[in-house]
């Protein structure tokens, strides 16, 4: 398909990204020679932009990509603060300005980097003012500290609430063919230029075994996994999916559904799939 590429400010990126959250899990990766292949083999298929955060191995994530990937040739790598994970299933949110500016510092040191090209407020807390939490990334972005702002789980009122604090780039949501519930977000960041990146893009692997998608699959030579990101693909041009894999062949297959094309028949098919709350 066309209009492949995204600009999140001035950083111009390819629109099929990918998500490292399953290279490592609560742990560091137990082969950490193979995560490091795939994450380097995102790379060489054309991924430049990789999501993770600092809860993801409790830090191990962001290490295993400095291992494989710096010093980042013209790859972003965005990353989250404000989700703690006390034990593997648990995950506390923790908006406290303090908290927020330490687990940066320690965001910049893992990734050996000296600023953080996309920094996302991985959950809103609600025990602290969002002007508070805000504040902080924003104090973050005056130091240089930080390039760019975005926000993970909110309404179309919290992303309004926080650009009055700092510049937003990017929303970082769960939406997927089958759960279109932050449907106006889409809409509110396609209206406002904001990149808007689904999570669980293809809900868990749940969509490579569906066999309503696959028989749509089928009529495109593809597989369901590739037709449910071209659909993300084409819901929207702000939308950057983050498929997760750990496997090299499933990675291939997930880069390569930016070659589909999808006709309006399709797209109709696809979105009485998905019933839009
Ligand atoms: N902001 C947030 O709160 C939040 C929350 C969760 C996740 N995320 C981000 O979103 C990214 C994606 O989420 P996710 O990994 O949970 O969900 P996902 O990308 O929808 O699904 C990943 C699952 O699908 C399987 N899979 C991937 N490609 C496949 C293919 N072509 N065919 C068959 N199965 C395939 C993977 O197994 P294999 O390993 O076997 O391929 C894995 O089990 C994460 O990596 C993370 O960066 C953000």
């Amino acid at each position: 398909m066309n209009n492949l590429r995204l600009k999140i400010g001035e950083l111009d990126l390819h629109r099929l990204g990918f998500g490292a959250m399953r290279l490592t899990g609560y742990r560091p990766a137990a082969d950490r020679t193979e995560a490091i292949r795939v994450a380097r083999r995102a790379v060489e298929l054309g991924v430049d932009f990789i999501d993770t955060a600092d809860a993801y191995g409790v830090g191990a994530n962001e290490e295993l990509l400095a291992e494989a990937l710096h010093p980042y040739d013209h790859v972003l790598i965005a990353t989250k603060v404000g989700h703690t994970r006390p034990s593997p299933r648990e995950w506390v949110p923790c908006g406290r300005p303090e908290y927020l500016r330490q687990a940066t510092e320690l965001s910049l040191r893992r990734l050996r980097v000296e600023r953080i090209d996309l920094l996302q407020l991985h959950r809103v807390d609600p025990a602290v003012p969002f002007a508070d939490q805000l504040g902080a990334l924003a104090g973050l972005v005056a130091e240089g500290k930080v390039r760019h702002i975005g926000l993970s789980e909110v309404s179309v009122q919290q992303v309004e609430a926080a650009r009055q604090y700092v510049d937003v780039v990017s929303v970082q949501n769960r939406y997927n063919l089958t759960d279109r519930q932050h449907e106006a977000v889409v809409d509110y960041c396609t209206a406002e230029g904001i990149a808007f990146i689904p999570w669980v893009p293809i809900a868990h692997g749940e969509h490579a075994a569906s066999q309503l998608l696959g028989m749509i699959a089928t009529e495109l030579g593809a597989t369901a996994a590739q037709l449910s990101l071209s659909w993300l693909l084409h819901r929207s041009p702000v939308v950057l999916p983050i498929p997760g894999t750990s496997s090299l062949d499933h990675l291939a297959e997930n880069v390569a559904a930016t070659g589909l094309n999808l006709t309006t028949d399709h797209l109709n098919r696809l979105g009485a799939l998905s019933p839009v709350s």
